[in-house]
């Protein structure tokens, strides 16, 4: 594996760089869900313990959050919890069930269950502090980035009551209950604003807000109904730290390809982008003030080597017409996925890259 580079702070490594639009030594790698089932030391550590406790335990989040780092050389690590933790930590019900995903024992269905929702109390986050204060001491020049769930695919879960292709109850909320579709995405902003401040207090470099199923909906109802709340959660987590220059936002979901220009105008520097759009088709898209990140289809590294080398080289070369690139997949890594794959794509985007 090739070294890092000796950047003195996460401050002024190459991901923080190329969110910023500023020259990198070489294009920074991570990956959505690198930190997950694609790794045999993560089903071992995992063993016997649910999600959502490990999810809230500061020694399994450290070692979970710097396995990839370790094992991949990828250049930031994200932190280890999932979009539904501050719902948890609140004390609505929730389970993540393994190969489905989170579920709610008692949806969101009606005017009055919105505003019976538990708030968020900070105080709670105590364990969050504890591990992203731990994994900064121990990823030294290596950024962490913190995330949270945007308050639309938080609702998706909250009022499906668990994952969904449609997201039709979802849809027929926001148009039929204008007001309280409001009051509940005002809700979700305030307790992922808290999540990521939270993170970014305790030492996070940059963060990233999933709103992984905005995608399927219309540019003007994601305008109207949705984009204030995100705004939101961005002009809530404050500037980060004193001294310091904004700590950097990617801002991300998937099937998003008509609403690329307003994911960036809802408070990114940088805008995810899925495999669906190409990299030089998104800068035009979004326009010269924002830096991409992506894009490479997941499924692709499931084909042989030859394919994998092609399709990075493809999206490298495509990343090139954006302000700035970071590398990543269009979404999560597959749990099939080798890791031995992830590891090389690492070193074949540092190797095309270096300056
Ligand atoms: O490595 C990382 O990216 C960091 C950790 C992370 C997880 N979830 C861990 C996780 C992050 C950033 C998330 C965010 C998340 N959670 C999103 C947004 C990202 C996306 O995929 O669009 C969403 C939609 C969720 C909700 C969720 N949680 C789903 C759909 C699932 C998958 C269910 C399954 O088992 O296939 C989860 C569970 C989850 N979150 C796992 C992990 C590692 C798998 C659970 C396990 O290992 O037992």
């Amino acid at each position: 594996m090739s070294p890092a580079p000796a950047s003195a702070s996460p401050a002024e490594s190459d991901l923080v760089r190329a969110a910023r639009g500023l020259p990198v030594s070489r294009t920074p790698v991570w990956f959505m869900r690198q930190a997950g089932r694609s790794l045999p030391e993560y089903r071992e550590l995992r063993a016997g313990t649910k999600m959502l406790e490990a999810c809230q335990d500061p020694d399994l989040i450290t070692e979970i959050t710097l396995q990839p780092v370790r094992r991949h050389g990828v250049d930031a690590a994200i932190f280890f919890s999932d979009i539904v933790l501050p719902l948890v930590v609140a004390g609505v019900d929730i389970e993540i069930k393994p190969g489905v995903g989170p579920v709610i024992a008692n949806p969101v269905r009606s005017v009055a269950d919105v505003d019976a929702l538990p708030e968020l109390d900070p105080a709670a986050l105590d364990f969050i502090r504890t591990a992203v204060g731990r994994l900064v001491a121990e990823l030294g020049p290596t950024p962490l980035i913190g995330f949270a769930g945007a308050p639309f695919t938080l609702a998706t879960y909250l009022i499906e009551g668990g994952p969904s292709k449609e997201h039709a109850r979802t849809k027929a909320f926001m148009h039929a209950e204008p007001e309280a579709w409001a009051r509940l995405l005002e809700r979700l902003s305030i307790s992922s604003s808290m999540f990521l401040r939270t993170q970014v207090d305790a030492g996070a470099s940059a963060v990233q807000l999933f709103d992984s199923w905005a995608g399927v909906l219309s540019a003007v109802d994601y305008a109207e109904r949705v984009l204030p709340h995100s705004r939101a959660v961005f002009d809530g987590m404050g500037d980060g730290r004193a001294g310091e220059d904004r700590v950097p936002r990617i801002h991300f979901g998937v099937g998003t390809g008509e609403l690329l220009p307003l994911i960036g105008e809802a408070g990114a520097d940088v805008v995810g982008v899925d495999w669906r759009v190409p990299l030089d088709e998104a800068a035009r898209r979004v326009g010269p003030g924002y830096s991409l990140q992506g894009n490479l289809d997941p499924a692709v590294l499931l084909a042989d080597r030859a394919t994998v080398d092609r399709e990075v080289r493809r999206v490298v070369e495509q990343g090139r017409a954006a302000r700035g690139h970071v590398f990543n997949l269009g979404h999560g890594v597959l749990p099939d996925t080798d890791p031995g794959v992830l590891t090389h794509v690492v070193e074949l985007v540092h190797e095309l890259t270096a300056k």
